[in-house]
């Protein structure tokens, strides 16, 4: 694969990186009029704002160059083609077609697969339906009313993310739980809450081996056999979302019951499968399909428009221009939402499992900082805990601020308030406050020449902290759906632009492998064996100070 970094247009962007580091972001407004207007578009009912980066004309258009010689018209095109773009694993990455309803043909292998999805949909609907009307009846004969999913990575963070962000579309006296953590008190607590008679458990997990999900799938059974059902009511009240049909049949989980999906669905790319089946039950079908086709409506933006007018390649651009070259080490993801509470943990998924990689597709090392550390949440909570950091820290944070200009739920002022803190955050970055201004601040204030000169350094903001704003008018259920489909499509665009396999995770494999190994050595039966001479000093150490205070 050739190396990005070598290429004429990443060149002329040091150069051009080196010239913008002295220049302040607010004189680009006035060195290039009409900026606001230029550096913003729409797009699926998103609107982008990205001219608060400290990125010229100039240095756009190089970077539209850039994703030009990374060959990114192309990729997308295979992308949507079904080509196994995910080579490790061998495997197609074809999300977009599972949120299209226009009967188009995805091709994978030689075959449509644009009918299975249709009836794998159809399967949902139907059950979702029936949910709904409250036809699905539990081992009392009592209508199930309460969901939990079970499930980790992307079997929990899509659907958690959606349900908690739809929050004003949840059916009427329905509740859903999400049970993630092998940590039993995850579990323990979300069962003590719950009635078994009126309970799904939905059994998550593209593989069917997942440690978490498998041992909380196991302990959801022994509560529910232990708690008023029988074996022949498991039927009833589990269900199973998986590619893997002899695991989730060994587990007791008849056929009817299992809602299936495909291999070239990502786990962090499948909430538009099978695995949202939990958003479509506490929200309704209709609100589901809304989702699908909001994501939708950006895969056709994204797939139709040149790159210098498409929203998903811009925003990756202006990610990769402050990562490689303006030293921007973070990406925050600022939702002005609570609803949208659960989007950084999600999107720290996408992003970081995606692109945090140090090979190339083909094996070679790569020559540039990938992907960044994505962290974030809520305004405005987040600006009373680490925008301190963002502000006047030694760091560049690159900063996403999301927010809706219409409120869920109008309640006097609050969404006003809200909304002139995400902007005024957005302009306190940019325009930040020199030391001069500091200094009049507090000689306003009528503070003594020597407690300016004390205080005045405190006081100074060094700005131009690069953002980007996006807005839609409120947050529908398609609003949300665009949203994903923009931040799916950036990141797969920086991965091709830095060379990446975005869609595999061999990285999180050797902390899973060692976790088998250390296990019986915590809780082998007739107690624990001793710690394998094989590991490290302070593992060793570790296990066997665990086993001491564990056996007292
Ligand atoms: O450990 C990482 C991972 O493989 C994720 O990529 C995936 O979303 C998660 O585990 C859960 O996997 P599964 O759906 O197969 O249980």
């Amino acid at each position: 694969m050739t190396d990005i970094t070598n290429s004429a247009p990443w060149r002329r962007l040091e150069t051009l990186a080196r010239g913008l580091a002295t220049r302040r972001t607010i004189d680009l407004f006035g060195a290039e009029p009409g900026r606001a207007m230029a550096f913003s578009l729409e797009a699926a009912g998103l609107y982008l704002d990205y001219s608060k980066n400290r990125v010229s004309l100039e240095a756009l258009a190089t970077l539209f160059d850039l994703a030009r010689a990374a060959g990114l018209p192309a990729a997308i095109e295979r992308m949507f083609a079904g080509a196994k773009i995910n080579a490790t694993e061998n495997r197609a990455a074809l999300h977009a077609a599972l949120r299209d309803f226009s009967g188009r043909q995805y091709i994978v292998d030689g075959e449509n697969v644009a009918p299975s999805i249709d009836a794998a949909r159809e399967k949902m609907k139907s059950f979702a339906g029936r949910y709904e009307r409250g036809e699905l009846k539990g081992f009392s004969g009592a209508p199930i009313d309460t969901v939990v999913n079970i499930g980790i990575g992307g079997s929990d963070l899509g659907p958690l993310m959606a349900v908690e962000a739809l929050r004003p579309y949840w059916l009427r006296g329905r509740r859903c739980f999400f049970v993630s953590n092998v940590d039993g008190q995850h579990l323990a607590d979300t069962l003590a809450t719950l009635d078994p008679a009126r309970t799904l458990f939905i059994v998550a997990s593209k593989t069917f081996t997942t440690q978490e999900t498998m041992t909380n799938a196991h302990s959801a059974r022994d509560w529910f056999l232990a708690n008023g059902g029988a074996v022949k009511d498991v039927a009833r009240h589990f269900v199973a979302l998986s590619t893997n049909a002899k695991a989730v049949a060994d587990f007791g989980i008849a056929p009817e019951n299992v809602f299936g999906f495909w291999d070239w669905v990502g786990g962090r790319y499948s909430m538009w499968s099978a695995i949202g089946l939990s958003i479509a039950l506490q929200c309704g079908w209709s609100t589901f399909e809304a989702l699908l086709r909001g994501a939708n409506e950006m895969d056709q933006h994204f797939r139709s428009a040149p790159v210098e007018k498409n929203m998903p390649a811009i925003l990756a651009l202006i990610g990769v221009w402050n990562r490689n070259f303006a030293g921007a080490a973070a990406q925050a993801i600022l939702p002005y939402d609570q609803h949208l509470h659960r989007l950084p943990a999600f999107l720290q998924q996408l992003d970081m499992e995606s692109n945090g990689k140090s090979v190339t597709a083909t094996g070679e090392k790569i020559a540039c900082a990938t992907g960044p550390v994505i962290f974030g949440e809520p305004g405005t909570n987040g600006q009373h805990a680490f925008y301190q950091l963002i502000h006047q820290g030694t760091d560049i944070i690159a900063c996403d601020f999301i927010a809706a200009a219409k409120p869920a739920s109008p309640l006097s002022d609050h969404h006003e308030k809200l909304l002139a803190n995400f902007l005024a955050q957005t302009e306190a970055l940019m325009l930040g406050k020199s030391e001069s201004q500091a200094r009049a601040e507090l000689a306003a204030e009528g503070k003594g020449p020597a407690d300016i000169d004390r205080l005045a350094p405190h006081k100074v903001f060094p700005g131009d902290r690069p953002t980007n704003s996006i807005l839609f008018e409120r947050l529908t259920p398609g609003a949300l759906g665009a949203l994903i489909a923009l931040y799916e499509h950036k990141v797969f665009c920086q991965g091709v632009i830095w060379g990446i396999n975005s869609f595999d995770q061999w990285g999180v494999e050797l902390g899973k492998a060692l976790a088998m190994k250390i296990l019986p050595e915590l809780s082998a039966p007739g107690g624990a064996r001793p710690a394998s001479a094989d590991h490290d000093g302070s593992t060793r150490r570790l296990i066997e100070k665990i086993n001491a205070l564990r056996a007292t």
